[in-house]
């Protein structure tokens, strides 16, 4: 059983890599044509290139689907709900409130999230917020 959950995050990694590429443009709506591009503001702009580049945060969270995070749209739901701080908790500072039994696996993104600046943390937290 492990060995099959490990096979399937494998492949699971792997699909993503491949589609990295493609979909990075249109991540809010895959069902959006080639051209139709999204109104995106440029912060939100700037926190998409980040999520999708340098953040590598794709790997783990679709806009619409649970992967091996929680979806884009789920975390930003939750967020707006509990008025969380999404900066903070990128810093290393705060309290996981959307799936803390995974924290760990989050967790080991801070080495990333905390080379950010402010700005680039807050334009990822639009960016989340952006997809609904
Ligand atoms: C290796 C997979 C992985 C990567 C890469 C990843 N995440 Fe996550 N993320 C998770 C998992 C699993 C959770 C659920 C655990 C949790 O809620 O903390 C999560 C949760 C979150 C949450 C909600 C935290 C909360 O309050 O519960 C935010 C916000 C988030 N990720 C943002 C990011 C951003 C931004 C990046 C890129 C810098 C990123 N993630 C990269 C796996 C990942």
């Amino acid at each position: 059983m492990k060995q099959l959950l490990l096979l399937l995050a494998a492949v699971a990694l792997i699909s993503c890599k491949g589609e990295e590429k493609k979909e990075s443009l249109y991540p809010a709506d895959t069902t959006q044509d080639e051209g139709a591009a999204p109104k995106l503001t440029p912060q939100q702009q700037l926190g998409q290139e980040i999520f999708d580049g340098k953040g590598n945060c794709y790997t783990c969270h679709k806009p619409q689907q649970k992967a091996i995070g929680p979806a884009i749209r789920e975390i930003g739901k939750i967020y707006k709900e509990k008025k969380g701080d999404m900066v903070t908790f990128l810093k290393g500072n705060g309290e996981p409130i959307v799936d803390p039994a995974q924290y760990a696996v989050m967790k080991t993104n801070f080495y990333i999230t905390k080379t950010f600046t402010d700005e680039e943390l807050k334009a990822v937290e639009a960016y989340i917020y952006s997809i609904e």
